[in-house]
């Protein structure tokens, strides 16, 4: 017997089924989806990465990330003022160092006159109601390409340590409201804390990058602030195993412990789950990054015409919150912005 003819018989109809529930009448019409919607993005979300390069009036484009370009000081202190006027509450900034200035000891790091640090003098002189997080880590400036300092192949942790509490200090000094640490050192929350406190900066906050995985989505950042060339193997002996999500509640526990403020996963999109945990587990402003590899990913596919980059852009970022976080680093910020700005 035919049990699915394609055909139905001669003046069949279909039942109407007896059921209680319909979840599709909530989604029917746009006042009723609007009306259920759990999760918005809103501007208060985003935080906007930036790269800073030597020079004037000068945009330089980053080739893997297209529609993202390093600016000189000047040209930054533009993307702070169209920041402030879409509403983004922070801007993120890191480096690309001339290799000239990059060595083994990261020395560049401590300049209290480094690209970094000039741009927050600048940006908070003409924009000083924008928030500005300052990257923790030794990479931009280290002739290796690690985020720590090596003896014999390995990494130094505690004697990296030292550099990082010395280079926040010098953010600080320089205008940085938030010190995130990126580095994945052991015990450098604690170090940084106590620091920033015996020096008159009790008023900094930390956002900790606890979760912060070995990962392949970091490829066109490494461009950006080129450090590819220089990077000899790899960052597994620090940053974490993408297997592991218990570690992630182990070393966000320290992070708080050691003073967090603020937490951070990353990369983002293939790392919700442990979003939705660190949220879960402690209650605290959680953040996502939106890695360079993810914004790449969107775009290049956007380029070929196989997805809506606004579409895409818009419900990548809609899913952050889902998961829990209260805000996402990401590189279409001010796309983002603007785009909600337009309703
Ligand atoms: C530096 C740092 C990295 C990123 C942010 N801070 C790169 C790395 O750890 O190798 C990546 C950001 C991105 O990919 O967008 N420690």
């Amino acid at each position: 017997a035919n049990l699915f003819p394609l055909e139905a018989p001669a003046g069949h109809t279909a039942p109407t089924l007896d059921l209680v529930h319909r979840p599709r009448r909530t989604r029917r019409t746009d006042w009723a989806r609007r009306l259920v919607r759990e999760n918005t993005l809103t501007v208060d979300d985003l935080i906007w990465p930036i790269f800073i390069v030597d020079g004037e009036k000068t945009r330089v484009p980053v080739a893997s990330m297209p529609g993202v370009e390093r600016l000189s000081v000047d040209e930054a202190v533009k993307a702070a003022e169209q920041a402030a006027a879409l509403k983004i509450p922070v801007l993120s900034l890191f480096p690309y160092t001339d290799p000239a200035r990059r060595n083994e000891a990261a020395t560049e790091a401590l300049n209290p006159n480094n690209l970094v640090n000039t741009a927050m003098r600048a940006i908070k002189a003409a924009v000083p109601e924008i928030g500005l997080l300052a990257d923790v880590a030794l990479d931009p400036y280290t002739s290796h390409g690690h985020d720590g300092l090596i003896e014999d192949g390995v990494i130094l942790n505690d004697e990296t340590v030292d550099m990082l509490v010395r280079q926040s200090l010098a953010q600080a000094e320089a205008g940085a409201d938030i010190i995130a640490p990126s580095d994945m050192m052991d015990g450098r929350i604690g170090a940084i804390r106590t620091a920033l406190d015996a020096n008159g900066f009790q008023d900094v906050s930390i956002m900790a990058y606890s979760a912060k995985y070995a990962s392949a989505f970091y490829g066109p950042f490494r461009d950006a602030v080129g450090s590819t060339a220089a990077l000899t193997g790899d960052k597994r002996t620090y940053q974490m195993d993408p297997g592991n999500g218990n570690e992630a509640l182990k070393e966000t526990e320290l992070d708080v412990v050691e003073g967090a403020d603020m937490v951070m996963v990353k990369p983002g999109m293939p790392y919700l789950d442990i979003v939705w945990r660190l949220k879960e587990t402690f209650r605290l402003p959680t953040y996502a990054y939106q890695v360079s590899g993810e914004y790449a990913m969107i775009m290049a596919a956007v380029q070929n015409g196989w997805l809506d980059g606004e579409k895409a852009m818009m419900e990548s970022l809609l899913c952050f919150k889902r998961a829990g976080a209260d805000g996402i680093l990401t590189y279409f910020a001010p796309r983002v912005a603007a785009k909600l700005a337009k309703g």
